[in-house]
Formats: C-alpha cells, sequence, structure tokens
C-alpha cells in the first residue's frame, strides 16, 4: 500500500514519516515515534484515554488520522513538563490521589488542560462536564476533579501549557465532531 507522507510537529518537535493512509493518529503517536503515554483504551472514541492536543485543542487521537494531522502541532503527555518540572496538573493528580491505575491519566490531565486554558477558574460543575469524554474506571472521579481544581486555584496550569499557533480548521472540525 503505498504511503502518505506527513510532517507533525509533537512536543515542538518537527517528525517526518511516510504512513499509511488509514493509520490513526494514536497509533502514529505511539507505535511509530514512541510516545506511548497516550493509552488506547476502547479505540472506539468511548473512553478519551488517547486524547492529545492537537493545534490546542484536546481530541481523541483514536479518532483523527494521521495524515489529518500533517502539518499541525500536537502535545502529548510527554510534552507538558518543562525543564525538569511537573505540569501544574500532574502535580495535582499526584498530590490530590487523582489516580489509581493511572491508564487514563494522560488522557485525564491533557484534557483538563484544554478545560483550563479555555476556563482558568472553572467550577466543580464545569469540571466535571469538561472531563465527561473521559472514563475512569478506579477512581470515582472525586479525586481527579480536585485535582483539576487545585490546579486552577495555583493559577499556573494554563501558563505553562504548550502555545500552539491558532486553531486550524481541520482541528475545529475534529473538535466539533469528537469532543474529549
Ligand atoms: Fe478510547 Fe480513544 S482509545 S477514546
Ligand atoms: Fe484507573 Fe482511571 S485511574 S482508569
Amino acid at each position: 500500500m503505498p504511503g502518505v507522507p506527513v510532517r507533525v510537529v509533537v512536543n515542538g518537535q518537527a517528525r517526518d514519516a511516510v504512513v499509511e493512509a488509514r493509520l490513526l493518529l494514536v497509533h502514529f503517536l505511539r507505535d511509530r515515534l514512541g510516545l506511548t503515554g497516550t493509552h488506547v483504551g476502547c479505540d472506539t472514541t468511548n473512553c478519551g484515554a488517547c486524547t492529545v492536543h492537537l493545534d490546542g485543542q484536546a481530541v481523541k487521537s483514536c479518532t483523527v488520522l494521521a495524515v489529518q494531522a500533517d502539518g499541525a502541532e500536537v502535545t502529548t503527555i510527554e510534552g507538558l513538563a518543562r525543564d525538569g518540572e511537573l505540569h501544574p496538573l500532574q502535580e495535582a493528580f499526584w498530590s490530590q490521589h487523582g489516580l489509581q491505575c493511572g491508564y487514563c491519566t494522560p488522557g485525564m490531565i491533557m484534557a483538563a488542560a484544554d478545560l483550563l486554558a479555555r476556563n482558568p477558574d472553572p467550577s466543580d460543575e464545569e469540571v466535571r462536564r469538561g472531563l465527561e469524554g473521559n472514563l475512569c474506571r478506579c477512581t470515582g472521579y472525586e479525586n481527579i476533579v480536585r485535582a483539576v481544581l487545585e490546579a486552577a486555584r495555583s493559577g499556573k496550569a494554563p501558563s505553562v501549557e504548550t502555545p500552539g499557533p491558532p486553531r486550524s480548521e481541520a482541528a475545529e472540525e475534529i473538535g466539533r465532531g469528537v469532543g474529549a
């Protein structure tokens, strides 16, 4: 099967590859780039474990083709820490015990980072609504919500996110269709 050339800036680094047109972004990230922090929980757009940022917007990467990300910026969980410092959301998930097995955690944090970038001071209800596309089988969600509220109170969460370019039409379209 002939490949399609793509260039995607992942965590600030340009990555060129030739991919099958049917390759999902999540498999491109995990299998081609070795970024296994992005998880696959369902492959059917239900669980949110695969959430990454595409041009600054949270998307479920099992619902995006790698070729759709051509020319875009992608941020994964590996791209959140800066200079050896955890992102405030990572700190807050740790301090508030917002995880147990941790399988959902990368997707939760990427979805929460998008939420705080759009709404730096969310209410409890707004956090719950903002994360409704992300499923957790372990925690009962209470500590996850607490962690997001703690990161919001720190006032630092949006400012250390990878600054992305204006959202591309592709990212807007995918975001509208999928949500995270
Ligand atoms: Fe479950 Fe993508 S792997 S939504
Ligand atoms: Fe186990 Fe969320 S911590 S699925």
